[in-house]
C-alpha cells in the first residue's frame, strides 16, 4: 500500500491522524506504518457503541459428566484417549498471546519464575505437565504456541534459550495472533509511536482466524489431527491432553469437551457451562438469577455449577462452522498507552479506551454440543492472574505445593 491509498483508507474512516507524523518519518518507518495500515482490520471501531450483543438468550442446564462416572469408566476412557493419542489425532495449544496486565511484568507471562528455591518458570510448568502424558503415552504430542507481535520474540528465545523444557523443539510450532486496534471513548484510534497506532492482541479466540491466516490449518490436514486441546498460560496445574479427558470427549462424540471444575459457593464469580437457546455456553456469575442459582438436577445437586477453566479439546472438522461475524465482540474499556498531540508518550493511570477481543467461550456457543468434564479444582486448577491474593503467585504456589510439586 502507497501513501496515497494509505491516506484514503484512513480518511473513509475519519482517522486520517495516524499519518499525521509521516512526513517526518525515516523511510523504514514510513513502510512499516503503511504496512499496518493494509494489515490492520478496522471494521471492530463499527461495533463500539452496538450493545445487542450482549442479549442473551435463555438459559438451562447442562449436565457434566461427574467424577463419580469417571472414575467409573476410567479404564474405557483411558483407553480410548490413549488410542486417539498415539494415533497422533490429539494436538494441544497453549494460549500465550496475552498482555498478562495484571501480573505486572514486562515479560511473557509464561517467563515468570514461581520458583521458591529453584528457578520455577510458568512455561516449564505448563511443558511438564504435558511432557507427562508424552511419556505415559510415548508420542510427542503436536504443540502449537500462539504468541502476539508483542511477545512473540521474548516468547521464542526465551523456550530456545531453555531447551524448550525439554519439549522436541521439531513438535513445536509458533504463530502470531492476530492484532486488533485500540481507540479512545470517541472511535479515535491511539497511536503508540509515530510510526504506529496502538493495538492489542485479539483476544483469545483470535486462536482459530489467526492459525488458519498462517497456514496451519495444512498442519493439521496434513498429520491428521482431529482434536486440539486449547489452554490457558497462566494455569500451571492443569492436565493438557490428558487420557481420559481426550477419551470422554472422543467416545461422546461432540464438538468440544470442557474441563469444569465444581463451584466453591453458589455465588463463586466463575463462569458456568449451561446451555443457551439450546446451544452449548457459558453464563456468566453476574448474569445467574436467583432462580438459576437455587435450580436443582435430577439428584438434587445445583443445576449450574461447573466453572470453565479454559481448558477445551474442540473438535477440527467443527471449527470451519465457527465465523468471525457471529462472534460477539467484547469492547474492553482498558489503560492505553499512547502518544499525544505533541508526539509525548503517556502511560495512563486510568482506562482511556477501548481495545477489541473475542473469546473462546463465544466459540463454545457456535458449536452444537459440548461434554462438561469435571476435574477437581485442587488438582487442576492454580490460575496466575496476580501478583498476590486471588489468582495468584501466591495461591499457586501454595496448590503446587500440596500436589507435591517442589518449588
Ligand atoms: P486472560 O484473559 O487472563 O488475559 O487470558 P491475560 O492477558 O493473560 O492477562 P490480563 O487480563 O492482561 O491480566 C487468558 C488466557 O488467554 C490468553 C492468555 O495468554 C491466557 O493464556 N490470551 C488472552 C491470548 O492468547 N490472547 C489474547 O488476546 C488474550
Amino acid at each position: 500500500m502507497n501513501y496515497e491509498e494509505a491516506r484514503k483508507k484512513m480518511s473513509a474512516l475519519g482517522q486520517e491522524h495516524v499519518l499525521k507524523y509521516y512526513d517526518e518519518l525515516p523511510e523504514e518507518s514510513r513502510t512499516a506504518l503503511l504496512e499496518q495500515i493494509a494489515g490492520t482490520d478496522f471494521s471492530v471501531l463499527e461495533r463500539i457503541g452496538s450493545v445487542s450483543s450482549d442479549k442473551r438468550g435463555v438459559f438451562s442446564p447442562l449436565a457434566a459428566m461427574q467424577l463419580p462416572e469417571i472414575e467409573k469408566r476410567e479404564k474405557e476412557l483411558y483407553d480410548a484417549g490413549v488410542k486417539a493419542i498415539k494415533a497422533g489425532k490429539t494436538a494441544a495449544l497453549l494460549l500465550a498471546g496475552g498482555m498478562g496486565t495484571r501480573l505486572g511484568s514486562d515479560d511473557p507471562k509464561g517467563m515468570y519464575n514461581i520458583g521458591i528455591t529453584k528457578p520455577m518458570y510458568i512455561f516449564e510448568r505448563i511443558i511438564t505437565n504435558l511432557l507427562d502424558v508424552v511419556k505415559e503415552t510415548d508420542t510427542w504430542i503436536r504443540l502449537f504456541v500462539m504468541t502476539s507481535e508483542k511477545n512473540h520474540d521474548k516468547t521464542v528465545a526465551f523456550l530456545k534459550e531453555h531447551d524448550y523444557f525439554g519439549y522436541r523443539e521439531d513438535r513445536i510450532v509458533f504463530f502470531r495472533q492476530d492484532m486488533a486496534p485500540a481507540c479512545d471513548f470517541e472511535g479515535k484510534l491511539y497511536m503508540e509511536a509515530k510510526d504506529r497506532i496502538s493495538t492489542s492482541p485479539n483476544g483469545n479466540a483470535g486462536w482459530y482466524s489467526s492459525m488458519v491466516r498462517a497456514g496451519l490449518d495444512r498442519i493439521l490436514a496434513d498429520e491428521g489431527i482431529e482434536w486440539i486441546d486449547i489452554f490457558a498460560v497462566d494455569n500451571v496445574l492443569q492436565r493438557i491432553c490428558d487420557p481420559c479427558f481426550v477419551g470422554a470427549t472422543v467416545l461422546a462424540d461432540v464438538s468440544v469437551g470442557a474441563k469444569v471444575v465444581r463451584k466453591a459457593a453458589p455465588d463463586e464469580k466463575v463462569g458456568v457451562m449451561c446451555l443457551e437457546d439450546g446451544r452449548p455456553s457459558i453464563v456468566e456469575y453476574y448474569e445467574l438469577s436467583d432462580e438459576m442459582m437455587n435450580a436443582k438436577d435430577a439428584d438434587g445437586a445445583p443445576a449450574y455449577n461447573y466453572g470453565v477453566i479454559l481448558n477445551y479439546l474442540f473438535r477440527v472438522s467443527d471449527l470451519a462452522g465457527i465465523t468471525d461475524d457471529r462472534m460477539p465482540m467484547h469492547i474492553v474499556k482498558k489503560k492505553i498507552p499512547y502518544i499525544d498531540g505533541n508526539g509525548n508518550a503517556v502511560k495512563p493511570a486510568e482506562p482511556n479506551g477501548y481495545k477489541f477481543e473475542q473469546l473462546v467461550l463465544d466459540m463454545i456457543h457456535q458449536l452444537s454440543t459440548c461434554l462438561p468434564y469435571e476435574v477437581i479444582r485442587e488438582k487442576e486448577f492454580a490460575p496466575i492472574k496476580n501478583p498476590t491474593g486471588i489468582d495468584s503467585v501466591e495461591s499457586a504456589r501454595e496448590l503446587l505445593k500440596k500436589n507435591g510439586i517442589e518449588l
